[in-house]
């Protein structure tokens, strides 16, 4: 039993010294630099026919080389620490797909355990304003603009291994190309609206004494019987770490990144480009698996979710139960907030 933990720990061990080997690969630990390398090569070519470590050794030591070319890098003829890159990139997008796929097998899993949220009381056929129509026309740019860059990076990121052995060269070589060009061009149009995104709803997402609470239970949502919801605000503790998290964190990460990206010629480094491209890869899977969380629950994981954001209205039995303190303080100021305001389409279409 106990060897069987050393081994275990043993191998854990291995693999973490050969991703930091892997990571940090780099040119090979070479012997310091000759005073005068073409004097070095010109003896070795002698003593050595052929041998041209001496030139190659001056070439990756990264030493600023002579070029008639203006411009910058021009005198660089092989960047070391593009090997590094290439090296990481591999262990870092492994490991992102398989905690992605980890993450929808929990959403799936605990979809089949807990089922969807539900309003316990009958919907009374009173709604309330939740989302005025900018806020919603905002939501939904910077929603499907992610989706759309979500899904044409996992394409950029995963298809070589995992599509192009299932749909051949031809077909995939069309893809790519197309997952390429949509992801360049959308990645600015999420640039401007998230940041927009991130100044309308940061004020219901600053957290409050009460979402304490709310985090200790988790909300209540691990209850199957639905029956011991915490009291939230207008957004609940998990909406708030969820916006600070995806929204902010990895939104304006991926926004930067993607821009150093985009637009190379600002005479940014190979180097500066290599670290936006790692950092963009990381951030993306980690907003893409918050973001797996938000639209199950914006979806089929809350019954009558959607409509808030589709219609801007919820019925007051929603609000209720699962923005108790936000219902309260709509109730202390109507009419200002719409409560009984004409609805795009019927009631019962919006509150199962
Ligand atoms: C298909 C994709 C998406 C769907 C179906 C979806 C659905 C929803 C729904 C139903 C709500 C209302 C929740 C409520 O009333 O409590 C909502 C709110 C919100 N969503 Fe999305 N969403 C999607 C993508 C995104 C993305 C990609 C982001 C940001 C990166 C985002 C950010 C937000 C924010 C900030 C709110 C307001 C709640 C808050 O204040 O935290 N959504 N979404």
């Amino acid at each position: 039993m106990r060897s069987k933990s050393i081994t275990r720990a043993a191998a854990v061990i291995a693999a973490a010294v050969m991703f930091v080997g892997v990571a940090g690969a780099q040119v090979p630990a070479a012997s310091p630099l000759p005073a005068d390398p073409a004097q070095a090569q010109r003896e070795r070519q002698i003593s050595q026919p052929y041998n041209n470590a001496p030139v190659w050794k001056e070439i990756r030591s990264g030493a600023p080389q002579f070029t008639s070319l203006p411009g910058r890098e021009t005198n660089v003829l092989i960047q070391s620490e593009g090997q590094t890159w290439r090296a990481a990139r591999v262990p870092i997008s492994t490991a992102g797909g398989f905690l992605f796929a980890l993450a929808l097998l929990g959403i799936i899993v605990f979809y089949t355990w807990r089922g969807p949220i539900l309003v316990q009381g009958r919907p009374t056929g009173h709604l309330i304003r939740r989302y005025t129509s900018s806020e919603r026309i905002v939501h939904w740019t910077v929603a499907i603009t992610f989706v759309t860059l979500g899904l044409t990076g996992l394409v950029i990121m995963f298809g070589k291994s995992v599509l192009l052995p299932l749909i051949g060269y031809t077909l995939f070589s069309w893809l790519a190309i197309l997952a390429k060009n949509l992801h360049n061009f959308t990645g600015p149009v999420f640039a401007m609206a998230l940041p927009v995104m991130i100044v309308m709803f940061v004020r219901e997402n600053l957290f409050r004494a009460y979402d304490w609470p709310w985090v200790k239970r988790f909300g209540g949502m691990l209850d199957r019987s639905g029956k011991s919801e915490v009291p939230s605000g207008k957004a609940n503790a998990g909406q708030k770490v969820l916006f600070w998290l995806m929204v902010v964190l990895a939104g304006l990460t991926l926004i930067v990144t993607g821009l150093i990206l985009d637009f190379p010629n600002f005479n940014q480094t190979r180097q500066t480009m290599q670290i936006a491209n790692v950092v963009h890869m990381v951030a993306g899977m980690f907003g893409i698996i918050l973001a797996s969380a938000h639209i199950y629950l914006g979806t089929i994981g809350m019954k009558g979710a959607y409509d808030a954001m589709r219609h801007g209205y919820v019925d007051e039995s929603w609000a209720r139960e699962h923005h108790a303190f936000w219902y309260e303080e709509v109730m202390a100021e109507k009419p200002a907030h719409g409560l009984d305001a004409a609805p795009p389409a019927p009631p019962q279409h919006r509150i199962a």
